[in-house]
């Protein structure tokens, strides 16, 4: 039944597009492919495919001495199957002996292997080629590097490489950035980007405490995925310009420890440094750094980020906002677990459904005293009753003097001072006069930019009511008699000025 209606799609197509070739193109050369020039238009047509391909890709051999088994070897003709298997290039899985030019020599094959037209105009389309690991350990001296940019769809997957003793301290095992030995004899147009569409994916990077385990540099929708980045000095994973690299599923530790660590104040090092936009770092771990994240780019967003690297208590951030002025960042559904998010200036900052354990808050900081957008809501708090703030504005730097639209609502804590820009308070009281106090409760200084109050009273006489003063967070409500009555205030900091 699926055979047959397969079939019959089959020639559906073949009708449409003998339709279309009579009817649609009128205005164009008939491409008219008879006996007299079906071989001449083959052969343009091959030659035009070929165009496309890498000239260097078929026939050359690994530069490594081994030659690579059949399954790797490209025989003739778009056939061949596209998975480079590192071992066929003489690599060694045990990660004794030095496979630096084996898996160079993979990468180069697949990189400049057979590729299909464009993604972005200047990436050629490699079709998905994969560098197939092999469940292998492999070492490596140094950064393995794509040998010429302008490619796209294209994975590395499936093993584990060890920066060696030698490797240079500025390295990344692995490293999208543009070759510097790059000859720039490409046929394709050059691109705005490196790389497009790469996937590293299923690897555990162990830097040695050499260097840093990915950077990708000026390249468009990168996949890192269930990768286990460790022992790096410099940082798990940095993202420099381009966009839409997307982090998931993976873990980030400078040292491997499950929290506790007695040597935890010694943590380096940054999980995951992002200095472009439009990024995503969604369910991943990062277990042992000085800095979880730092973000530097606009635009970026955090999902299901656990950040246990190095104590705030110890001098440790979880996620940092470097980006005064404007921010547009989210983080949602987070675990900063001893670990702060500071966030410089914040113009345009989401935080919300995160929990923060061991006295982990938000440190919003002023540097020219901008905080513009700011949303934290729904959040929860643990601590251990040493009275810190679940928001604490650093004035270090001077006060915070332009705010606006500032809410921070809804969030709950136990063992921290919680800290809002709306709260409700009633008060009881006996006399003409209620002061409400919200000092204690609001964020900033004497901004209440909302106040709305009931009197209730259940005396036999009406008393005529008013609010008299709403400075520095109290709110004085005075009756023209005295009576006995109960005040209900709502106060908003939060409104736009
Ligand atoms: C941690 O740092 C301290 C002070 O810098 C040093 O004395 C100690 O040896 C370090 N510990 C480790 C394990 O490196
Ligand atoms: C309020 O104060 C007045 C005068 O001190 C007193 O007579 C009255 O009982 C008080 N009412 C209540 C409800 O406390
Ligand atoms: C309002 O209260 C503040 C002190 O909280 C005081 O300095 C100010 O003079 C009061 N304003 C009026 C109009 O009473």
């Amino acid at each position: 039944m699926t055979r047959k209606c397969f079939v019959c799609f089959m020639f559906l197509e073949v009708v449409c597009f003998i339709v279309i070739g009579v009817h649609g193109d009128k205005n164009l050369p008939a491409r008219k492919i008879s006996d007299g020039n079906y071989h001449v238009t083959m052969r343009k047509l091959q030659s035009f495919k070929t165009s496309l391909t890498r000239h260097d890709s078929f026939a050359s051999t690994p530069s490594s001495s081994f030659a690579p088994s059949p399954s790797s070897q490209p025989a003739e003709g778009m056939n061949n199957p596209r998975v480079y298997h590192v071992t066929s290039y003489g690599a060694d899985p045990t990660g004794n002996s030095d496979s630096t030019e084996a898996l160079l020599a993979a990468i180069a094959d697949a990189t400049n292997g057979p590729s299909e037209g464009y993604l972005m105009e200047g990436i050629s389309n490699l079709g998905g080629a994969q560098i197939n690991l092999e469940g292998g350990n492999y070492m490596i001296r140094r950064s393995l590097k794509l040998p010429v940019s302008g490619v796209g769809n294209l994975m590395i997957h499936g093993g584990t490489i060890k920066a060696s003793n030698d490797f240079p301290n500025d390295g990344y095992i692995i490293d999208l950035s543009t070759s510097s030995n790059e000859n720039d004899g490409k046929n394709s147009p050059s691109s705005s980007y490196n790389f497009e569409y790469i996937t590293l994916k299923d690897l555990l990077l162990d830097s040695n405490f050499r260097g840093g385990g990915i950077s990708v540099i000026n390249s468009l929708r990168t996949n890192i995925d269930n990768c286990y980045i460790t022992h790096f000095t410099t940082n798990g994973i940095l993202v420099q310009s381009g966009h839409e690299t997307y982090i998931r599923n993976s873990f980030l530790g400078q040292h491997i420890t499950a929290g506790g660590d007695k040597n935890e104040r010694n943590f380096s090092g940054t999980g995951i440094n992002i200095q472009g936009n439009d990024n995503a770092v969604t369910d991943v771990v990062i277990f042992s750094a000085a800095i979880g994240i730092m973000v530097t780019g606009q635009a970026n967003t955090f999902s299901g980020v656990h950040c246990y690297n190095k104590a705030t208590g110890f001098g440790g951030t979880g996620i940092y906002l470097k980006l005064p002025g404007l921010t547009q960042t989210r983080i949602v559904n987070s675990y900063m677990d001893y670990t702060s998010i500071v966030a410089e200036d914040p113009v345009q900052l989401h935080i919300s459904s995160s929990f923060f354990l061991g006295d982990a808050n938000i440190v919003l900081k002023s540097m020219k005293g901008v905080l513009n957008g700011v949303t934290i809501v729904d959040n929860m708090f643990s601590g251990s009753n040493q009275g810190v703030e679940v928001i604490h504005l650093d004035k270090s730097n001077g006060p915070f003097h332009q705010i606006d639209q500032v809410t921070v609502d809804r969030n709950v804590a136990t063992g921290m001072n919680l800290k809002a820009t709306v709260a409700k308070r009633s008060l009881q009281g006996n006399g003409t006069s209620w002061n409400v106090d919200f000092n204690n409760i609001l964020l900033f200084p004497n901004l209440i930019k909302n106040v709305q109050y009931s009197l209730s009273s259940t005396g036999s006489s009406f008393p005529n009511h008013a609010i008299r003063n709403v400075s520095d967070n109290r709110v004085v409500i005075e009756t023209n008699e005295a009576v006995a009555a109960n005040v209900f205030v709502a106060v908003d900091q939060s409104m736009s000025s």
